[in-house]
């Protein structure tokens, strides 16, 4: 059997889950739910990235221990999951103890490989985002990711990143689909060819950390923490040998673009170091703004995955995501882009159709069709466009390619319509009961089979109306299931509400300020 282990980022708990965590979590879960019904063993993974100086300042600020408050945040990203039907195995929090102990396993293992030793760090330090910048590094005072910075000198232990300058660039060449798309790749094999320093992986600044094995005064930098999560949900050291695990070797790592390079450099480079291959995949996207600006606080526009789920359901949300921006490129989230693509293709194009096309089996055919005996030349070309999208649908996904997926199932969906406008079967109810039943079922078996593609985004739905079709339906795309002779439709409610935009403001779905 294959199998595919995905991975979403581990959030910071420094703040409110918002669209664009809620994204990448939908983006791996559209991954996994696609992969099951390709028949693929998947395990998948998300959870809470808690260590960290930031952290043990904000807890202080709030006056509690950093515990009480990674358990608040953490349970927030934990909560979302089922809110948005995200279909993980496993929640990590980095601190727990299955985590501390890998940590500390994969630890030694660098220091008994002779790529850890010990040393002085100063520089300029951004607390915000963990990391130390040379002076020429800074952009008006302050560190390239935007955080205020702080010079500080300390006792560190150092990764040996540098011995891993050409191992990676090697490790690229042979392996040209590591990094996706291009233009990341093209940004991590320049950023190598500048030369790479030995890293920083230990502060003593802090306490809120794992602490090093045998030199407790030291906590472990939080990127090495947070990247090592990947390991301890795979089982390592129980699981030791990873080179020869079926989900080891299949592990596709999504992640935001400005995490790339330490997943596509720091990454490889430890598990090189440790004797375990590295990742198959980085497959990083873009970022969402919100109404046309970067999401903030203060600006009061932070988009609430909670808020928008809560008003139009988790599938309106997560197509939405999918569909709105082409994977990798940047995008913009907007109320009134939601509720247009809402209303045009989730109410009218796909519910609609689900609902004329059952409302008249029960209403006219006594709920029940039975399949046709003659294939006329409409029906056919009908069934095999249909059956032609829908193939070729499947390896945009396994390009990432979510938004050209969702237009073939689209596509799919316009022909349906079409079909139906164009036959007319209310027209033959007194002439031609027959020809009608036969259009009606045909309608009813490419709705099946487009529905089972639209399964990954948009699941709730699509299982409603599988199970209105059969309640034998299988959650397949390998095979050319045929759905069973005999038809018959029960009760089915809306499929999706259309939207009024003018009983909905856009403070309706911002998170509070
Ligand atoms: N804790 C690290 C990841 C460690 S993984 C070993 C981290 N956390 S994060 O909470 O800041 O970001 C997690 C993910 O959310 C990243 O993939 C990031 O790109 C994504 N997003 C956060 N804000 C985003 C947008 N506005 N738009 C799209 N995604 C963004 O980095």
């Amino acid at each position: 059997m294959n199998t595919i282990y995905i991975t979403t980022p581990i959030y910071y708990v420094n703040a409110k889950p918002h669209i664009g965590h809620a994204y990448t979590t939908v983006v791996c879960d559209v991954f996994a739910r696609f992969h099951r019904m390709l028949g693929y063993d998947v395990k998948f993974s998300t959870g809470t990235d808690e260590h960290g100086k930031k952290v043990e300042q904000s807890a202080n600020n709030a006056g509690i221990s950093p515990q009480t408050f990674t358990d608040r945040i953490s349970k927030l990203f934990r909560d979302l999951l089922p809110v948005l039907n995200i279909s993980n195995d496993d929640f990590i929090r980095t601190t727990e103890e299955r985590h501390k102990r890998t940590v500390r396993y994969f630890w030694k293992k660098l220091k008994d490989a002779g790529y850890i030793y010990l040393g002085e760090y100063s520089g300029w330090y951004d607390i915000r985002n963990e990391a130390y910048f040379s002076e020429d590094e800074l952009i008006n005072g302050k560190s390239p990711l935007g955080g205020n910075v702080q010079y500080m000198t300390e006792p560190c232990y150092f990764f040996k990143l540098s011995a891993f300058q050409d191992k990676l660039l090697k490790f690229y060449e042979e392996h040209p689909d590591f990094i996706y798309p291009v233009a990341r790749k093209n940004e991590v094999i320049s950023f190598i060819k500048q030369g790479l320093k030995d890293l920083a992986i230990s502060r003593t600044t802090f306490d809120w950390g794992i602490s090093v094995p045998d030199d407790p005064e030291h906590v472990v930098y939080v990127w090495l923490d947070a990247l090592t999560n990947y390991l301890t949900v795979n089982g390592y050291p129980d699981n030791e040998d990873q080179n020869n695990d079926p989900f080891w070797q299949n592990v596709y790592h999504f992640v935001g673009k400005e995490i790339v390079r330490f997943h596509a450099i720091y990454w490889p480079a430890f598990l090189m170091a440790a004797g375990i291959v590295p990742p198959k995949r980085i497959v990083s996207h873009g970022w969402w703004l919100s109404e046309g600006e970067k999401m903030s606080k203060s600006l009061g526009n932070v988009q609430d995955p909670y808020k928008y789920c809560r008003l139009f359901g988790s599938d309106a949300l997560r197509y939405f995501l999918l569909r709105e921006v082409p994977f990798g490129a940047d995008g913009n989230f907007s109320l009134d882009a939601f509720i247009s693509r809402y209303n045009s293709v989730l109410a009218n194009a796909y519910g609609n159709l689900c609902n004329r096309v059952f409302a008249f089996i029960r209403k006219h055919c006594n709920g029940s069709v039975e399949r046709p005996s003659d294939i006329l030349a409409d029906d056919a070309k009908f069934m095999s466009d249909v059956k032609n999208i829908l193939k070729a649908a499947i390896p945009l996904i396994q390009q990432y390619n979510f938004s050209r997926y969702l237009e073939k199932v689209e596509q799919a969906i316009a022909l349906a319509n079409q079909y139906m406008d164009f036959q007319k079967p209310w027209s033959l109810k007194s002439t031609d009961s027959v020809r009608m039943q036969d259009i009606l079922f045909t309608l009813v078996e490419q709705i099946y089979r487009i529905t089972k593609f639209f399964y990954p985004v948009i699941p709730i739905a699509a299982e409603k109306v599988l199970k209105v079709i059969t309640p034998k339906y299988q959650l397949t795309l390998v095979d050319d299931e045929q759905i069973a002779n005999t038809i018959n439709i029960g009760d089915f409610g809306v499929l999706f509400q259309k939207i009024d935009p003018s009983e909905i403001d856009t403070r309706d779905v911002m998170a509070d300020k």
